[in-house]
């Protein structure tokens, strides 16, 4: 595809009331990325020349696509006065003679569903697609075979709510017809404000060329509510795992499993089900099982649970953990951590052993403090290593321990138990039997 030949405009500066939510509708998140992160992408694939329209959180959304993408120019919609899709292209500037206008809210477009409006020679190409529930969308009237005009839900009569073939919000127009008739648009209709929509039935009156593109609801589909939303989820859940397990990753059920976007395997990796996978988390040559949760974290040659929990900034490498095992900003490498532990903000060395329920105890209400475990140190079950604190390498540990000096000399063994007591018969005086 040459990259250069058409323009995209991506409309993002509306509030989306329909979410109800004080976030603005376009960054709300699916499978780890907000939504209008999707639809940039996929216009990066096909286009050089990407302007986002922004108003409502203008900042944040500015601030939170900037660290995806450098390229992108930001408009600022005048939405006080120009409100609605059409007042959205009031400002915009285009290097190319046709441009290609996308809501925000379609996360699930691909490149190649947009094939047809980058081929074909319309003066205006738009999509529609039919719904057996149309709510919400404007109804396409079609007569004699011609598009007519987009009729907004709010402004539509009876008959028209009736109409099933509706606009998916998906424009290719050329430059000129933009120039021509942004301006015209007014604003009187039922949301006083001014439709992108209404450039349809101008252009029809004016003779021109209008083709409706018919596109399939499930890349098409626009994220107004929270249901939509969670809609969109399981589509791009669906997609991610897909194109995982066709490049090699096995996976028992699925359907139970969650990857976001960002999350990367190399080798042979097998998740097993039940699994959250999350954030820019990289698994190599590894085994997730199931119910384990692992945001941001590296796993290199290591098996994780089941139920382990890697929190972010964790790095494993030919470690296990195992079930009940959390993980914090820690280093792990030749480790074995079987059981009931939490590592938190610690390095461990290789040959290590931590029993059941050792805990670095890392915070001590204002700050965060680390643990440093070298190679070849055997943890008794049970120990609190109280961070700051130091293990070299080759120390035992007695199961119980509190650790409370700073450092465990290398060769030593470290242990602190109160003295055990037995009172005989005790049990038979207090239970009387
Ligand atoms: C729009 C279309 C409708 C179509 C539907 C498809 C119009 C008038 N209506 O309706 O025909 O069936 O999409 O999904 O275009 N936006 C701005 N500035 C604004 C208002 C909205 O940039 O002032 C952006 C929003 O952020 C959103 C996109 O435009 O990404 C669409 O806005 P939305 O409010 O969802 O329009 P719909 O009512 O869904
Ligand atoms: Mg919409």
């Amino acid at each position: 595809m040459n990259k250069n030949k058409i323009s995209i405009v991506i409309l993002a500066a509306g509030k989306g009331s329909r979410m109800k939510s004080p976030k603005a509708k376009v960054l709300h998140t699916i499978c780890g990325k907000e939504m209008l992160y999707y639809i940039i992408k996929t216009s990066r694939e096909i286009s050089d020349d990407v302007s986002v329209v922004v108003a409502h959180q203008k900042d944040a959304v500015t601030e939170l696509m900037s660290s995806y993408f450098d390229d992108i120019n930001f408009v600022t919609q005048d939405a006080e006065n120009f409100p609605g899709t059409g007042g959205a292209m009031k400002n915009i500037s285009v290097k190319n003679e046709k441009v290609l206008v996308l809501n925000g809210d379609m996360p699930l477009v691909t490149a190649a569903s947009l094939e047809g409006f980058l081929e074909s020679k319309s003066d205006i190409v738009m999509s529609i697609f039919d719904l057996q529930n149309p709510d919400g969308y404007g109804r396409v009237i079609i007569k004699d075979g011609h598009v007519e005009k987009i009729v907004e839900q709010k402004d539509a009569s009876l008959a028209e709510l009736n109409v099933t073939t509706v606009n998916a919000g998906i424009y290719a127009f050329s430059k000129q017809i933009l120039d021509n008739y942004i301006p015209k648009l007014s604003n009187n209709n039922a949301q006083k404000e001014y439709y992108l929509t209404d450039v349809i039935s101008m252009a029809r009156a004016d003779g021109l060329n209008i083709t409706p593109l018919l596109v399939d609801e499930e890349r098409f589909k626009g994220v107004n509510s929270k249901k939509d939303l969670s809609d969109a989820e399981v589509i791009m859940q669906d997609r991610i795992k897909t194109s995982l397990m066709e490049s090699g990753v096995i996976m028992q059920l699925p359907s139970t499993i969650y990857i976001e976007e960002g999350v990367t395997f190399e080798g042979e990796c097998i998740v097993e089900n039940g699994c959250r996978i999350t954030g820019n988390s990289k698994i190599i040559n590894s085994h997730i099982k199931a119910h384990s949760v692992i945001e941001d974290s590296i796993v290199k040659n290591s098996d994780v649970g089941p139920l382990a929990h890697l929190r972010p900034a964790s790095k494993l490498e030919d470690t296990h953990v195992g079930n009940f095992v959390e993980v914090k900003k820690s280093t792990l490498k030749g480790v074995k951590a079987g059981h009931l532990s939490y590592i938190g903000d610690a390095s461990v060395g290789e040959g290590t052993n931590i029993g059941a329920g050792v805990i670095t105890c890392n915070y001590d209400g204002i700050k965060k403090y680390e643990t440093i475990i070298g190679k070849n140190v055997f943890i008794g079950s049970d120990t609190q290593l109280v961070a700051p604190v130091t293990i070299e390498d080759n120390v035992m540990i007695a199961a119980g321990t509190t650790v409370t000096s700073g450092k465990i000399e290398s060769g030593a063994l470290a242990i602190s138990r109160t003295k055990l007591r037995t009172i005989e018969n005790f049990y038979h005086k207090f239970f009387k039997k």
